[in-house]
């Protein structure tokens, strides 16, 4: 068993890492809910599979669990399936004071997480990540949102998590296109903050080899997250760095309306691309997108699109992080070391995805 503490004072919690640890939940929650009454809010495709398995192992722990089902997709993380769920958990009574579980990949963490941060102006939540991008990176941190026809992530708030359970066998059933899209955000963690996991990530075979090791990776990607998260947990500093690829990759989801590319596979795109401006730019040693291309093809991730500058900064401009016309990109100085960078719209225009 992993486990590690996540320190934020009075909103601290675990976040526990094992293989089968999923058929022990019920015991991992009782040490922080003493109470009877759960909601475990999840979408269609892990109800089919593991709805049941969790229900009675916390019917076996002593609770009293229902369940609220939405329809899986990035395209259902919005304002009506949000109402559709506050509904679901009025109508099956639960209180101010009882606990909601977010079971299922980020589409869930977030919007569940979102729901529990207000309805009854906030309940406690778990969360119990199923794809290996939730596992590593939404799950740990506390950002909820939904999305709204303008954008991504455009309504939430932060709202921590009482405990984190990960459990990774529960990746047996997930797509490979999704494990692959979750490297991404693996990937990620080694580029901006610590080159030796990247070394160790670019000296795997490829993804077989890291699923043998997978506990061992999520624990390292948990670690640096909570890192990140205990020094800025408001994401005002250095919890920027986590959207290494973001901006970009956001309006690249954006601009094919999700459906051409996961959300890894266009942080994917965006980290690429980001690094060969930086370079381009002077803020990256020179040779260090070349290293960062051939970790994400070694992985069978994506690295380019055709789709054209002028598109995306029109998509960039109402992204949240963009301020009056001024974009925060990260930058890396080098693999393992980032540099934040104000970049005004005009100067990434004739520079980017050229
Ligand atoms: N809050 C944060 O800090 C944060 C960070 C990164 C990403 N995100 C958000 O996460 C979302 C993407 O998350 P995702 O990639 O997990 O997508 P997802 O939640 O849509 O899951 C991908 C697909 O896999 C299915 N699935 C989930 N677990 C499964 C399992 N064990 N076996 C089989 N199928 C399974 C889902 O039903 C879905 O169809 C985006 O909305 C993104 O904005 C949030």
């Amino acid at each position: 068993m992993e486990k590690l503490h996540i320190n934020l004072d009075e909103k601290s919690y675990d976040i526990f890492i094992e293989r089968g640890v999923f058929e022990e939940a019920g015991k991992y929650i009782s040490e922080v809910y003493k109470k009877k009454k759960i909601v475990v809010v999840t979408d269609t495709n892990v109800d089919k599979l593991y709805g049941d398995q969790l229900l009675k192992t916390l019917e076996m722990s002593g609770y009293t669990p229902v369940k609220v089902v939405f329809e899986a997709g990035e395209e259902n993380k919005n304002f009506e399936t949000l109402t559709e769920v506050y509904e679901k958990i009025i109508d099956s009574e639960i209180k101010r004071g009882d606990l909601l579980i977010a079971f299922g990949g980020g589409v869930v963490g977030d919007l569940a997480g979102f729901a529990a941060s207000t309805i009854y102006r906030g309940i406690d939540f778990i969360q119990i990540p199923t794809t290996l991008l939730a596992q590593v990176d939404s799950s740990v941190g506390g950002k909820v949102a939904v999305d709204t026809r303008r954008g991504k992530n455009l309504v939430g708030s932060f709202y921590q998590p009482k405990m984190v359970i990960i459990d990774p066998d529960l990746l047996k059933t997930l797509d490979e296109r999704e494990i692959r899209s979750g490297m991404a955000e693996v990937i990620k963690y080694g580029a901006i903050y610590d080159n030796e996991f990247f070394e160790y990530l670019l000296g795997k075979e490829g993804l077989k080899d890291s699923m043998v090791d997978i506990e061992k990776i999520i624990k390292k990607c948990c670690e640096i997250k909570a890192k990140i998260v205990e020094i800025d947990e408001l994401d005002m500093g250095i919890r920027m760095i986590l959207n290494f690829g973001h901006t970009l990759g956001h309006a690249i989801e954006k601009y094919y309306d999700y459906t051409k590319y996961t959300h890894g596979e266009a942080i994917s795109i965006g980290m690429y691309e980001i690094t060969r401006l930086g370079e381009k730019l002077g803020i990256t040693n020179a040779g260090e997108s070349k290293k960062i291309k051939e970790i994400l093809t070694k992985y069978g991730l994506p690295i380019e699109d055709r789709v054209e500058i002028k598109d995306l900064i029109e998509i960039m401009k109402t992204d949240k992080k963009n301020i009056s016309g001024i974009l925060n990109f990260i930058f890396l100085s080098e693999i393992g070391k980032v540099d934040i960078k104000k970049v005004a719209e005009e100067e990434i225009a004739n520079k980017l995805l050229k």
